[in-house]
């Protein structure tokens, strides 16, 4: 009909004129069922503490984590992962399997108030030991096998207080088939664990460790958490959790791995979780603070990448208000 210059046959701009084309074949979908959100739990009452490096997040104490986890199940969030700080501290971390810490109380009385809410409870040390290392040390070296018995403890006490899920971040090597031996034993058969079978020793769990008040008091975690430039590791880091009894794998930190997500995504087939960490919070929150960027854009933006990446959920604390976003956005 009319003579164009150039050919009109190859034009993917076409798929992009208006919203309705767009959204009818948009590849991935961000959803607020993606969302895990993760919570700082403390003794006492109605404390509520802002943390510095992490705006909008807050050290809880158990009624008002109860409060918060009806506030999150209302606005669709479907799952938390409960961090404490415990009351006393010492060289094993025995707080951390304390039926009494906040953890274990924060723990039943979600799962009391919200029963269909999924608890995830996280399995480590650093926050219970006076040291601030992920397990029981042996001069300045962590002790594998020996941390191991303690992991058990911590696992089967979460599972005693009502967790549907046990997390364990500590990097202990067959952490997972001792846990799903120790959950057996103890006939928490239906308990399942989120192993962070890929976590690497990163920068950006700085604001997290001043949040945990969890910051090694000498050294540093990389005799144990993954060395940043190794990708094949991951792979076997992911086979071994998956011989052990892995139900779930997830990649850690986020953004500056969605490389290693997408591999271990192709490599295996149990749900993949990535954690969208501390510090990668912080610093989209300084930015938005600033002004120079747009918080809202940005925070969706970046939670798409992760689930384009291969994620089926995410752990983040910008849950709460990606939910409301992606309502107004309905
Ligand atoms: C502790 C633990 C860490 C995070 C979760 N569990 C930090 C660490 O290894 O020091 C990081 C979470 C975050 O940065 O948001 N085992
Ligand atoms: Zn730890």
């Amino acid at each position: 009909m009319k003579d164009n210059k150039f050919s009109q046959k190859l034009r993917p701009r076409r798929m992009r004129i208006t919203p309705a084309i767009r959204s009818m074949i948009r590849e991935t979908e961000l959803s607020v069922k993606d969302f895990i959100y993760p919570i700082f739990v403390v003794a006492g009452k109605n404390v509520m503490q802002e943390i510095p490096s992490m705006p909008d997040c807050y050290r809880i104490s158990v009624d008002n984590a109860v409060k918060l986890a009806k506030e999150i199940w209302q606005l669709g969030i479907l799952g938390v992962e409960v961090f404490g700080l415990p009351e006393y501290k010492d060289e094993i971390g025995s707080s951390a399997w304390d039926m009494d810490s906040p953890v274990q109380k924060a723990i039943a009385a979600i799962k009391q108030a919200v029963p269909e809410m999924a608890v995830i409870g996280d399995v480590c040390l650093c926050q219970y030991t006076t040291h601030g290392h992920c397990g029981k040390l042996c001069g300045h070296y962590v002790d594998n096998d020996a941390t191991l018995e303690l992991l058990q403890k911590v696992a089967v006490s979460q599972a005693k207080a009502g967790a549907d899920i046990v997390a364990p971040s500590d990097m202990m090597d067959g952490r997972v088939a001792a846990i799903r031996d120790a959950l057996d034993d103890n006939g928490y058969i239906n308990t399942s664990i989120m192993s962070y079978a890929v976590k690497y020793a990163s920068g950006y769990y700085g604001p997290f460790r001043d949040a945990a008040d969890s910051t090694p008091s000498f050294g540093d975690r990389r005799a144990y958490q993954m060395d940043p430039a190794n990708a094949l590791e991951a792979i076997k880091e992911v086979d071994l959790d998956l011989q052990e009894g892995a139900d779930m794998i997830i990649v850690k930190p986020a953004l500056a791995y969605l490389d290693i997500v997408r591999r271990v995504r192709e490599h295996m087939n149990l749900p993949l979780i990535t954690y969208n960490v501390s510090g990668e919070y912080a610093m989209v929150k300084a930015a938005a603070k600033n002004g120079w960027i747009d918080e809202k854009r940005i925070v969706l933006e970046t939670l798409l990448s992760m689930k384009r990446a291969g994620s089926d959920s995410i752990i983040t604390y910008h849950a709460i208000d990606a939910a409301k976003w992606l309502k107004e956005i309905e």
